[in-house]
């Protein structure tokens, strides 16, 4: 159980929820969010694209409109000026006053739409490195879901914001497979959380993995 003397003791942590479309990261996120302020936590809340003022500009013209509006390379640079703002104007002032920091989406995020999107792998993780440099979150947690159920919520709860859901079934398995993919490659960072069940099952998975990393790592 993640308990308040843990989360005293523990420096401020940042954390990213990754996942593909209808995956409930926001839910799940404001549910860490209210137990970590609970216990005590300075926490602040934020997302990509759109946690920056610049950023929220941004947000519409990523997630809005016609899904080859931009290509794969324009979206890769969008997004990483977006992150850049993101870490310089709010992320790192944040960590560095001690406040932990939860992102809805971060760079794991380019690099599995981008490239599924026909950008070389290589390039995407060369603007994320340069990008992030070594401002990674310690934690990320993976929201899980099976395609077919995330993207029948999805488009269900968005009606305006789906430029990328309208790619289709086969695409998104694709998205599915790579944050597989990067869980696996990044172990130590990366929780793979099945998000198929009850809101009440999901928090309490989350709630666990966020507990292993402090018990494991930051005490
Ligand atoms: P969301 O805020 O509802 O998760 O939607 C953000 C959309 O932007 C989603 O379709 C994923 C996409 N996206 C990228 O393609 N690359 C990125 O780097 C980020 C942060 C999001």
């Amino acid at each position: 159980m993640i308990t308040a003397e843990k989360i005293i003791k523990s420096p401020p942590l940042f954390i990213s929820f990754e996942g593909g479309e209808g995956c409930g990261k926001t839910t799940q996120i404001k549910l860490l969010v209210d137990v970590l302020i609970k216990m005590g936590a300075d926490v602040l809340q934020t997302r990509e694209p759109g946690g920056s003022p610049e950023g929220k500009t941004l947000r519409s013209m990523l997630v809005e409109g016609d899904a080859n509006r931009w290509d794969g390379l324009s979206e890769l640079l969008l997004y990483s000026t977006e992150r850049n703002e993101h870490l310089r104007q709010v992320v790192v002032p944040a960590l560095d006053s001690g406040k932990w920091v939860i992102t809805d989406r971060f760079a794991d995020s380019t690099r599995v739409y981008q490239s599924t999107r026909g950008v070389p792998v290589e390039t995407v993780q060369q603007i994320n490195d340069l990008v992030v440099g070594d401002r990674w979150p310690q934690l990320t947690l993976i929201l899980d879901i099976p395609t077919e159920l995330g993207l029948e919520r999805s488009l269900a709860i968005n009606t305006h914001e789906n430029r990328l859901e309208s790619l289709g079934l086969e695409f998104h398995k694709k998205i599915r497979q790579g944050y597989l993919d990067i869980a696996r490659e990044n172990a130590d960072r990366c929780v793979v959380i099945d998000a198929s069940g009850s809101i009440d099952e999901v928090h309490a998975a989350v709630l666990s993995a966020v507990e292993t990393y402090l018990t494991s790592k930051a005490a």
